[in-house]
């Protein structure tokens, strides 16, 4: 089998890829490991930024998003008390839309099922081989059969645990990490919005976040012992956990409802360079993780291969190199800026068992300063919306 790009991963980076791709004529084949039906309902992601709205609408998948997601044009900052706003729209002029994950996988897979695109899912084995020459290939099982994927190009779009960044030599790799020790406990919830738009809460207890779904499901998340587990938290225990750490003194109480999905996720701040080895490129989770407290991995995904698609049409359509040679350089631009946001969040909204008591306060100065500084509030929104690098 042959083909011009060659994707491995078919999360927002991989799909979105072959995707846009496919509007400039250029091949692609997406494999993935799992399932349609399990991609299409992981729970993950679900904050778009103003950038991202813009490239779903402006390539022909963003109609759904536009129907069914709610378009915020602000977000809530909630500490000691007291909830203070944060007008996106008035500061940057831009906004973001609460679309969960796998409804724009769900939009991206019927675009290339549509378009006749090569979708793989269920394959196992995958393996990159000669990425040092101008004929890659992936080798990979489906369907109990080995095969063999000819391409000019390899894009590891495979997640953090996926088997691309591995493939790049460890001597041409750096790895930098941090590693949070807490998580986050997530829940769905039956019930009509509490808030109409998102909660960000420091307390005492802990960092919370409220978020929404759709007006009958609601997103919420509260920080937790990453080794904790689900089943030590009854519906009961939760409610107060996030009453105590979101309900408001001037009587504003989180609406309860059915819980039907509960979840823990560790956090992590993690950057790989370089993104590009010979022929092998990395897009996404692959290459970087970010703690979620910024909502930036699911629009870093979108922004790296936003970059990769106009890099590979140069080199189609202009015969240029150019622009594949500077991908890595040009992505992680932004992917620092979006791993200091999301630290710089996470740092600011948690309750740090590393803290003394002097940088809980410095903690509550800061957020006392992005609330009160029109200047400080505009660098946060930048940064948020996504418009802190062009
Ligand atoms: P993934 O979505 O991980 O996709 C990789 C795909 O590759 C997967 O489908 C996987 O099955 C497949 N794969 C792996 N290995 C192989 C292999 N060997 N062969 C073939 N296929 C393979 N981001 C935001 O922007 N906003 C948010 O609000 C936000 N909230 C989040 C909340 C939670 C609870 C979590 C967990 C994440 C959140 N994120 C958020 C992060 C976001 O979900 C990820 O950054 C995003 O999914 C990255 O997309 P990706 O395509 O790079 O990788
Ligand atoms: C959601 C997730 C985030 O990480 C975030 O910062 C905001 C919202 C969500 O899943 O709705």
């Amino acid at each position: 089998m042959r083909t011009q790009v060659g994707i491995i991963g078919a999360g927002p980076a991989g799909l979105l890829l072959s995707h846009l791709l496919h509007l400039q004529g250029i091949e692609s084949v997406v494999l993935e490991a799992r399932s349609r039906e399990q991609i299409e309902s992981t729970i993950r992601a679900g904050v778009l930024e103003q950038g991202t709205m813009d490239l779903l609408t402006e390539t022909g998948v963003g109609d759904r998003m536009k129907a069914e997601g709610a378009l915020h044009h602000g977000f809530e900052l909630a500490f000691e008390g007291k909830r203070r706003r944060i007008d996106l729209t008035a500061l940057t002029g831009k906004s973001i839309t609460v679309y969960a994950q796998h409804e724009v996988l769900k939009d991206l897979v019927a675009a290339r099922v549509a378009a006749g695109g090569s979708l793989y899912f269920n394959v196992s084995d995958v393996s990159i081989a000669d990425i040092d020459t101008e004929a890659p290939s992936i080798r990979f099982v489906h369907d109990g059969v080995e095969q063999t994927l000819m391409c000019d190009f390899v894009i590891g779009c495979d997640g953090s645990q996926g088997v691309s960044r591995a493939t790049i030599p460890a001597a041409r790799r750096n790895d930098y990490e941090r590693v949070f020790p807490f998580g986050w406990f997530g829940i769905l919830v039956e019930a009509p919005p509490s808030s109409d738009e998102l909660i960000y809460a420091r307390h005492e207890r802990g960092f919370a976040l409220v978020s929404t779904r759709s007006p009958n499901v609601q997103r919420m998340y509260f920080q937790c012992d990453p080794q904790d587990s689900v089943d030590n938290w009854s519906d009961d225990r939760i409610w107060a956990e996030m009453h105590a750490r979101v309900d408001s003194a001037d009587g504003q109480r989180l609406i309860e409802g059915r819980i039907f999905q509960k979840t823990i996720v560790g956090m992590r701040s993690f950057v790989s360079t370089t993104m590009q080895h010979g022929r092998l490129f990395l897009a996404g989770d692959a290459a970087h993780i970010v703690p979620p407290t910024g909502a930036k991995g699911l629009n870093l995904a979108v922004s790296d291969v936003r970059i990769l698609a106009a890099a590979l049409r140069a080199f189609y359509r202009e015969d240029r190199t150019d622009l594949l040679d500077a991908y890595s350089e040009t992505a992680l631009k932004r992917i620092w800026r979006a791993e200091h946001f999301s630290y710089w969040m996470t740092r600011m909204m948690h309750r740090l068992d590393d803290a003394s008591p002097f940088e809980q306060r410095l903690q509550v100065s800061e957020l006392e300063h992005v609330t009160t500084s029109r200047a400080a509030a505009t660098a946060m929104a930048e940064n948020y919306v996504g418009a802190a690098v062009v």
